[in-house]
């Protein structure tokens, strides 16, 4: 956003920072991704507005809730923070410092697959996340802890690598902080119990519709998800993600 003021950014970086294009597309901010002469390959990028008092928590909360991705098999890039002045009235935010992913982004994949084998191919990469991110849910309603809520498109994977690897990964790239944050505090509080399980009900219901959509897509079916969300219902038929995913994909128990 524009600054009205024309105040210069704030940074603890000696360089300025220069707005990243080249190889950053599918975004339409200009402001939103930044480059540095001495930092080839990091992406710097702003996030939301940070109070000095709080930041340490809220970098804390950040890393603990990446860390539970990472359990459960689901990559980020290498990251890191710090807070600058910059944007609409210099405003101090948190900037994470993040690897460049060089490769391809998982929803082009998806849609440029043409050939049989090229589909197959996809189909198993992107069906063993979508695994990996129903394990995840099922795991953040079993230890009810804070939980990433935007996590399940395409767009925003890609499979390629970062410094340092030898083969291709899947990252999830897309590291805006849209969390839902529920603290052990918070277990003891039935409206804010209430609201974690409303939440994850909705992401549900929207990562489910993601997933029939891409087997329609793709015109192949993800038999392993649907073998799991049914061994779920069996085994535990009054769990919620349970319930839910067998819900919109239609399975009944036994
Ligand atoms: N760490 C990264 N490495 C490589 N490409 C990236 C990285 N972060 C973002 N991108 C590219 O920028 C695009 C938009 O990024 P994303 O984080 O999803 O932004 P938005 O918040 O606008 O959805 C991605 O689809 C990807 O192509
Ligand atoms: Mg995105």
């Amino acid at each position: 956003m524009k600054n009205p003021d024309n105040l210069k950014p704030r940074t603890p970086f000696k360089e300025d920072l220069k707005q990243a294009s080249v190889s950053l597309k599918a975004t339409n901010d200009p402001e939103k991704f930044y480059h540095l002469d001495s930092a080839p390959g990091k992406i710097f990028r702003p996030m939301g507005r940070v109070y000095p008092e709080t930041t340490q928590e809220h970098v804390r909360e950040i890393k603990e809730v990446f860390k539970g991705l990472s359990t459960h098999g689901i990559n980020i890039p290498q990251v890191d923070f710090v807070v600058g002045e910059l944007g609409w009235r210099n405003t101090p935010k948190l900037i994470a410092m993040v690897d460049e992913i060089k490769g391809k982004n998982l929803h082009d994949m998806l849609d440029f697959a043409k050939s049989a084998k090229e589909k197959e191919f996809v189909k198993n990469l992107v069906q063993d996340l979508f695994l990996k991110l129903i394990e995840y849910i099922f795991s953040v309603e079993k230890n009810k802890s804070s939980f990433v809520r935007d996590l399940y498109k395409p767009a925003d994977y890609m499979y390629g690598k970062a410094r340092g690897d030898d083969k291709d990964k899947l990252y999830l790239i897309d590291l805006d902080p849209y969390f839902h944050i529920f603290s052990e505090n918070d277990k003891n509080d039935d409206f804010k119990e209430r609201d974690r399980s409303n939440d994850l009900l909705t992401r549900i219901q929207f990562f489910s519709k993601v997933i029939l959509y891409w087997e329609e897509r793709l015109g192949l079916r993800f038999d392993k998800i649907r073998k799991f969300i049914k061994e779920m219902l069996n085994t535990e038929p009054k769990n919620m993600p349970a319930q839910a995913f067998a819900f919109e994909f239609k399975i009944r128990a036994k």
